[in-house]
């Protein structure tokens, strides 16, 4: 069984990520194979500044080995380390329908609000259906915005199998836990789109200082609340142990707390939540040796991987004499 995921490096890494993505990555990484990529190709039809790019490529290697992300149980990469997956996509373009490509939602999107895209964002699940079935990858964890994705690169391998012999394997989708939607500082879903982020990493000050800074309602102290629909609750949940989230939930009924005392709360449960973390990644931005080393090993093993998808490919299809 083979695992695979990439994960764009956009921006820093918040608590929506790790709970929504990273930490199931991580659970997944015992499969019998698993790769993880930063997908800095599909990041530069956004960010087109060089050293943002390659800072934010560094970063997400870092926070992903600090999270526990081991490259001893997974391979872990930057996807234009593997130069084979781009010959890759342009193989499997010349078999993918316009239409289908049209059909995709974040082209569609930015079409229908009359921003003109270009032929990157366009093919954009080209590349990403190469990075799937470049691995022979059987399950591919994403969020519910990617699995139109999926379904793509399904289409794409099962076309390709019908013209030119089986090739491909077909992936699935793993749809990660929707109900994992973490909250933002103003009670939206946390998204660096609406910049109401928490980093996972950063200065434990500034970071404190944003979780003092989330919005809350203004109902009167003693009224006693329901905690299940409240976004502070919910926050405090994700690094509360169940007898925490029992107590915290006693006292919204009771009525008579402040919110203030609730983000400390919240302040103090995830520093010591992500601590362990923050040490690991102390540790090895002092070994940027180590880190390479890591990424260039991942990239060897991605590439024979993907080498030998490539040769089938090449060989079923008249590129190799
Ligand atoms: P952003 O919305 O900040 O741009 P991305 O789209 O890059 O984040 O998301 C990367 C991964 O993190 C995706 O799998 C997505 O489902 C997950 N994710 C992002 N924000 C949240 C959130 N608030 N709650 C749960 N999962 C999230
Ligand atoms: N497009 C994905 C995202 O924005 C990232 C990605 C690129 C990916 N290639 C992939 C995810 C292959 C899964 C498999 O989240």
């Amino acid at each position: 069984m083979r695992v695979l995921s990439g994960i764009q490096p956009t921006g820093r890494f918040h608590w929506g990520n790790y709970f929504g993505a990273i930490r199931q990555y991580i659970d997944l990484q015992t499969a019998e194979q698993a790769y993880y990529f930063i997908a800095n190709l599909h990041a530069l039809t956004t960010i087109r500044d060089k050293d943002l790019l390659n800072e934010l490529t560094y970063d997400a290697a870092l926070d992903l080995l600090a999270l526990g992300l081991d490259p001893d149980q997974a391979s872990l990469f930057v996807q234009s380390d593997v130069p084979e997956i781009s010959e890759l996509t342009w193989v499997l373009m010349t078999g993918t329908p316009m239409g289908l490509l049209e059909r995709c939602h974040a082209y569609k999107e930015k079409k229908e609000k009359g921003i003109s895209a270009d032929a990157g964002l366009f093919t954009y699940p080209v590349l990403m259906a190469a990075d799937i079935l470049g691995y022979d990858s059987n399950i591919v964890p994403v969020g519910q915005d990617q699995v139109q994705h999926i379904e793509v690169a399904r289409d794409i391998a099962k076309s390709f199998n019908h013209h030119f012999g089986e090739c491909f394997v077909l992936p699935e989708a793993k749809l990660l836990d929707a109900s994992a939607k973490v909250p933002g500082t103003d009670g939206e879903k946390m998204s660096k789109s609406y910049d109401n982020t928490i980093e996972i990493f950063g200065n434990e000050k500034a970071i404190k200082k944003k979780i003092m800074r989330i919005a809350t309602d203004s109902r009167p102290m003693e009224d006693s609340k329901e905690p299940e629909g409240d976004h502070l609750y919910q926050l405090y949940s994700l690094f509360a142990s169940t007898e925490q989230r029992q107590e915290l939930a006693a006292i919204y009924r009771a009525g008579g707390f402040g919110y203030g005392d609730v983000k400390k709360k919240i302040a103090e449960a995830s520093a010591e939540y992500f601590r362990p973390a923050w040490e690991k990644r102390t540790t090895l931005e002092a070994d940027p040796d180590y880190v390479r080393d890591v990424l260039n090993a991942g990239a060897q093993q991605a590439r024979t991987k993907c080498r030998e998808v490539l040769d089938r490919v090449q060989k079923a299809t008249g590129l190799v004499r």
